[in-house]
């Protein structure tokens, strides 16, 4: 089968896309004739792991431990190991499952739930990480409530374009900040105010909120702070292009500490693979209150090309891998 492979450090060009052998599942794992994949930053961060010293200690020091890109995936069950009960053989599923950018995909700890029929591949592969992400920034980590001011900084993206119509569906009011071209998307979300940061740095500006989802990272907590109520929460996600793993580490120590000092709380999120928020999405999906925004669609043979795309932080919702298109 054919799957995207890399064997070393680098940027997207270090993927090549190899003949290796189709995965047999194990007594307790499932293999998926893999449809759609979609892209995360996360897919270059590890990648690049040489750049951070952190990063290439847990990653593999010289040659990465992982080779095999991709993470969200939707397919089809194509065969199941001896003790799995919940799915068979022909099943359309979507969910995490290492190793998504090829032909069949095979993981022990995949997080799997079957795919509304209503639902594309492709928009099913979109959601995995961008959901785990927003619904645990947002219903765990910040405990959104109706009517609260939501702020979520880097709305057009893959987590951002989940994040804002899931706080419209937990019932906030949503600002949404992008640039000039995504305000209309942004807005069709259901974000109530739109602030475009080429214009206006929500930082300086009049309006406090209760919650501040950052998926860009590109203010200091100190500024976040300025609009934040007085009982507010900060939840950092996003990682600023560049910033080294120091700097990444800084804001993780700095944020309890400042929540320590001051009234409001600076929380940083690590979302997890969640078959529970799998099942969330689909019953949204399913009932049409959320729509997973796809904004490009590549081949398998064009991997390194999406992960490149995705790395230079400007995607419009999410970037899909095709392997096998097929309507629902
Ligand atoms: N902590 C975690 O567990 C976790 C999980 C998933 C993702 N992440 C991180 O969260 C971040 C977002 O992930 P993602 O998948 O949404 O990435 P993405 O799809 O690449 O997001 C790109 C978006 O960021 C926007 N953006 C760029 N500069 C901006 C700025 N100055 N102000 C506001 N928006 C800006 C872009 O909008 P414009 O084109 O309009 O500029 C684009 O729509 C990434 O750093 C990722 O590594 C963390």
């Amino acid at each position: 089968m054919k799957a995207a492979v890399y064997t070393r450090y680098g940027s997207a060009d270090v993927v090549q896309i190899k003949d290796v052998e189709k995965p047999v599942p194990q007594d307790n794992e499932i293999l998926i004739k893999v449809r759609a994949a979609s892209v995360n930053p996360l897919d270059s961060h590890l990648m690049k792991g040489s750049a951070r010293l952190l990063a290439r200690i847990m990653l593999g020091r010289r040659t990465p431990k992982i080779t095999r890109p991709g993470v969200d995936v939707a397919g089809q069950v194509e065969a199941v190991g001896r003790s799995v009960t919940q799915f068979k053989p022909g099943d359309d599923v979507f969910g995490s499952c290492r190793g998504a950018f090829a032909e069949f995909a095979c993981d022990p700890k995949s997080a799997l739930v079957l795919k509304p029929p209503n639902v594309t591949f492709e928009q099913a592969a979109a959601v995995p990480v961008a959901a785990y992400t927003a619904l645990q920034g947002l219903r765990d980590k910040g405990k959104i409530q109706p009517g609260q001011k939501v702020l979520i900084n880097g709305a057009a993206g893959g987590v951002g374009t989940f994040a804002v119509q899931i706080a419209r569906w937990l019932g906030a009011e949503v600002t949404g900040v992008c640039s000039t071209r995504n305000v209309d998307m942004v807005r069709s979300l259901g974000a109530g105010q739109v602030i475009d940061y080429t214009r206006e740095d929500f930082t300086k500006g009049r309006q406090r909120y209760d919650l501040i989802f950052d998926l860009v990272a590109n203010h200091s907590l100190l500024a976040c702070r300025r609009v934040l109520n007085p009982k507010g929460i900060y939840i950092g996600a996003g990682v600023l292009a560049g910033l080294s793993m120091i700097g990444i580490l800084a804001g993780w120590i700095t944020a309890p500490v400042l929540s320590w000092l001051v009234s409001q709380k600076f929380v940083m999120l690590l979302a997890r693979r969640s078959q529970e928020d799998l099942t969330v999405m689909r019953e949204l999906m399913a009932t049409g209150k959320v729509t997973p925004v796809i904004d490009r669609r590549y081949s398998l043979g064009e991997v390194p090309q999406a992960i490149q795309y995705v790395a230079e932080g400007h995607a419009r919702g999410k970037v899909v891998i095709t392997v096998a298109p097929k309507t629902p």
